[in-house]
């Protein structure tokens, strides 16, 4: 069979995954994704820490591989992340400019890119999680010392290095019908009536299985309405508070994967689902939750899960 990739491009679907760059050299994993993936994210190398760790000097070396290794296997990049509370230098703690640093840095990296990084997550997780702070928004070094105007200017700028770049806001509890992604949607349908070039928005989807995803379907249309594409931008399913045996676990995983796929699938405006990693032993949860979490698709053997065929199906 054609692997996922296939069946993602009958309809026009990119289908992908986070990548770590310092695996690319190991064949296996090349393999896998060339198998599989039509798209690709770096799991970190694009963040702000990895490509200016020295304010004014920037390195590219993670990126630009994984950059080629996308051009060499006919694959879309998108570049993750522009502006976010975390992985920022330490610098940054104490610059005096912060709004020229974060614009220097956008258009840095931006330009580098151009042409060859599709996609941008402009804004990572800027929504704060709880009702009554300062317009809606997390309490961000960037949030704190400049206030909400930042969020334009980011965008703003991104669209000036590269006008043909996609340009998206990205976020977690953001995929059902609640308070956090009532939020989020304030903010970009501000940002859209304002004419602020943005293009679409991720849900990331990071999942514990114990989410009804009955009005998943419901919040995306109201971006699609916006005139905006989805992307499903970190998906990962936790394994591990599913009941029963390891089989029964799997298998619920899998019809968990199936539902999350099939909701993008109905969507028109629904472009792109991107799994957080490749194996569950290269999954960042296995720090966050422990060792016998396994929320991927592929064992660390690149054996496909349950969850890889009920994804293949849905497609
Ligand atoms: C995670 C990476 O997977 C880890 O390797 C890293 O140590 C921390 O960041 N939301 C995001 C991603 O937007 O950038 C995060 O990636 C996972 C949560």
């Amino acid at each position: 069979g054609g692997g996922l990739k296939l069946a993602a491009a009958r309809t026009n679907r990119l289908i992908g995954t986070a990548v770590d760059d310092q695996k690319l050299s190991d064949p296996q994993y090349a393999r896998a994704l060339k198998a599989d993936f039509n798209f690709v994210t770096c799991e970190n190398c694009m963040k702000f820490d990895a490509t200016e760790a020295n304010q004014g000097s920037f390195s590219f070396g993670g990126g630009d591989a994984l950059v080629a290794f996308a051009a060499q296997n006919n694959m879309t990049v998108k570049g993750h992340c522009l502006v976010w509370g975390q992985q920022l230098p330490g610098w940054i703690a104490g610059v005096g400019d912060l709004q020229k640093a974060m614009v220097d840095h956008i258009n840095g990296v931006v330009t580098h890119y151009k042409g060859k990084v599709k996609y941008w997550d402009v804004l990572n997780e800027v929504i704060d999680d709880n009702p009554g702070s300062q317009d809606g928004m997390k309490g961000t070094v960037y949030q704190s010392r400049l206030g909400t105007g930042y969020v334009e200017a980011a965008f703003r700028a991104a669209h000036a290095a590269d006008p043909d770049a996609l340009l998206l806001a990205n976020d977690y509890g953001v995929e059902l019908m609640t308070d956090k992604s009532q939020r989020f949607y304030d903010m970009v349908s501000r940002l859209v009536k304002k004419g602020v070039p943005i293009h679409g928005v991720g849900f990331q989807s990071h999942f514990d299985g114990t989410e009804k995803l009955t009005d998943m379907a419901t919040n995306m249309q109201r971006f699609a309405d916006l005139g905006l594409f989805i992307m499903i931008s970190e998906l990962d399913v936790q394994y591990l508070k599913f009941p029963g045996s390891d089989q029964d676990k799997l298998k619920a995983q899998a019809d968990f994967y199936k539902k999350v796929v099939s909701i993008c699938m109905s969507q028109r405006a629904c472009k792109a689902i991107t799994t957080w990693g490749v194996r569950d032993s290269d999954s960042w949860l296995l720090t966050q939750i422990g060792p016998n979490e396994k929320p991927l698709l592929f064992d660390m053997k690149y054996t496909k899960k349950p969850a890889y065929s009920a994804v293949l199906d849905a497609l």
